[in-house]
């Protein structure tokens, strides 16, 4: 969602705020806007993506300015809407993350003063607010404090002044974070758009408000009201490229990139997976939560932790761990799962469970997030830059570290080393070109369907609500994934002839085998066009209409299960002609509630 990006510095910085706004893209946005500074405030503001016109071109030049790509809440998709939202009186222009919560009461009152507003906002109503605090005479700095604190929500600002030659932000919940580079200074929602500058950052907390003038900065935090010290963190990685290759999308680079990223999330040595076994071992019960593809992999992370290693553990859904919390007790240990670190939904559930003194770990692929922040034990997917809206390679990262974890549990660490390899070896091959080819065979029947339906079983239903929600995401198809179980229940009422229901089968030694061949038998009696997924030796072969092989590794080839249906909706989304890395209405971050 919204991304806010900013420079201070010897450097003209026109191009840095662009490039830095692109790398914010993948967050999703749907217009965007530049400020500088140069004798006044230079403004610039489009709808739609992020590229040069005469008009930018044409844009003053200057060393100090402020970016945002916004993600419309309130308001309609308007160049007026767009960030930055100048001011009439007091020189300054402002951007906005987050959702001001109590904008009605606010704004109310101050047409009641017959204050005058341009856009249909919330973000305007912080500016009008400030305008009036600096006709009492206020200073910049203070009037900036006094509106935030009126702010409900988790909100997070960042203003160009003109009078101060300053940027001035405060962070509450929506992310913030500092470069320190040695020609300037970057604010950022996250690490990753000034990678390319430097990997050397400030981690901002909630309340803390930073000017910054020149190169220099200071770090007041407005609730405890004291100045803090400036802690530079070395970040691992640095990014200095983000690009598709020789890909036509990210999508499909960021889904054979798994021939890799297993390996990466699980580089872990025994010992440093220690201390959260330990913990685990001596507390009471494991949460697992996440929201959407992240809360599939927290539900096979959870099914792992029961069923290999006999932890009593249980998935929630970020959103509704409200559901759970009364049971919650201190001893039990919250494992949050999420690529961006920044979900919203998540970082509430952390803060719920955290109060009821609940031991907190984490798995994250971007370095110097909240989520990474509020915890006890971190732990990082470590998969690169997922620029795709859709999660593919964090999706089987996550899963795999559960694994690992499971396996550390069960005194099985080299045991679940071996096994990764091997998954590893097997992903490869479902990149064969003949094995692609018999893929898009398969999106390629989907192409005119209405519905579809994918089954699973045990290790394979979070797979199967996984598989579902990737084929949404990007073709708009109705697919649904659900347990076979369910099968018989309810959803065959849906099934016609033609109908496609593509099938998980696990090996033929698993407890739901038998299970998955009477379900397909099942819809293959009423006319569904039936696919398997799993290994095609399987002595039921001939039931099934198409078959995609996916060698079964015992325990954990439900990871690698899922690619299939990655590459169905990549294939199929684009026969379709949709937009593969940014799909409609979505967002790569979700830091609103
Ligand atoms: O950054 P997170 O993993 O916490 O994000 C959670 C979900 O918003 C995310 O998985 C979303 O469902 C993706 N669009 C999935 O492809």
């Amino acid at each position: 969602m919204c991304g806010i990006f900013g420079y201070s510095g010897e450097k003209e910085c026109n191009d840095l705020i662009f490039e830095g706004l692109k790398r914010l893209e993948y967050r999703g946005y749907d217009s965007w806007g530049i400020a500088i500074l140069n004798g006044k405030i230079h403004q610039y503001k489009n709808i739609g993506e992020i590229k040069y016109d005469k008009m930018l071109q044409k844009l003053q030049k200057g060393n100090i300015g402020i970016g945002h790509t916004r993600w419309a809440t309130h308001g309609g998709v308007t160049k007026i809407n767009a960030h930055p939202h100048i001011s009439e009186v007091g020189g300054f222009t402002l951007v906005q993350n987050g959702i001001v919560e109590n904008f009605n009461e606010l704004k109310s009152s101050l047409l009641k003063k017959d204050v005058h507003f341009v856009s249909e906002t919330d973000t305007e109503v912080i500016v009008r607010l400030i305008e009036l605090e600096l006709l009492k005479n206020k200073s910049l700095r203070q009037a900036i404090i006094t509106v935030f604190k009126k702010l409900k929500g988790r909100n997070t600002i960042a203003l160009l002044s003109n009078n101060d030659k300053k940027i001035y932000a405060v962070r509450n919940g929506s992310p913030l974070v500092l470069g320190i580079a040695t020609d300037g200074i970057y604010i950022a929602s996250d690490t990753l758009s000034f990678s390319p500058a430097t990997n050397e950052a400030v981690l901002l907390d909630d309340f803390d408000m930073v000017e910054i003038g020149g190169k220099n900065i200071s770090i007041f935090n407005i609730e405890s009201n004291q100045f803090k010290p400036v802690k530079i963190k070395k970040l691992k990685h640095q990014f200095n490229k983000i690009d598709k290759g020789n890909f036509k999308h990210f999508m499909l680079k960021e889904i054979v990139d798994q021939k890799e990223t297993i390996l990466f999330a699980t580089k872990y040595l025994r010992k440093e997976l220690l201390p959260l076994t330990d913990s685990i071992k001596k507390g009471g019960r494991v949460y697992v939560i996440g929201a959407g593809t992240a809360g599939f992999s927290a539900g096979q992370i959870a099914y792992f932790l029961r069923n290999i290693a006999n932890i009593d553990a249980q998935e929630v859904k970020s959103y509704e761990f409200e559901q759970y919390i009364s049971i919650v007790k201190k001893k039990d240990i919250l494992i949050a799962i999420s690529q961006s670190g920044e979900t919203a939904d998540t970082i509430e559930a952390i803060e719920a469970f955290k109060k009821k003194g609940c031991k907190i770990a984490s798995l994250v692929n971007m370095y110097g997030t909240t989520i990474s922040r509020l915890s006890d034990f971190e732990f990082y997917t470590n998969s690169g830059p997922e620029i795709c809206v859709a999660s593919t390679k964090v999706f089987t990262a996550q899963c795999a570290w559960g694994y690992l974890l499971t396996m550390t549990l069960d005194n099985r660490f080299e045991e679940g080393k071996k096994n990764l390899s091997i998954l590893t070896k097997s992903i490869s091959q479902i990149f064969l070109k003949s094995r692609l080819e018999n893929i898009k065979r398969v999106a390629n029947k989907l192409k005119n369907k209405e519905h579809a339906f994918i089954l699973g079983k045990g290790e394979n239903s979070y797979i199967a609500l996984e598989g579902a929600l990737k084929i949404k995401e990007i073709s708009y198809k109705h697919v649904e994934g659900f347990a076979a179980g369910e099968l018989k229940h309810g959803v065959i009422a849906l099934i016609e002839k033609g109908t496609p229901v593509l099938s998980i089968i696990p090996s033929e030694n698993s407890r739901d085998f038998n299970d998955m061949i009477s379900a397909v038998e099942q819809v293959k009696a009423r006319g569904a066009l039936t696919v398997g997924i799993g290994n095609d030796k399987s002595s039921k072969r001939e039931i099934f209409d198409f078959y995609i092989n996916v060698s079964q590794v015992e325990n954990v080839s439900s990871i690698a299960n899922v690619i299939p249906f990655q590459l169905i909706s990549y294939y199929l989304s684009v026969a379709l002609g949709n937009n593969i890395d940014k799909p409609r209405n979505l967002a790569k971050s979700v830091t609103v509630k």
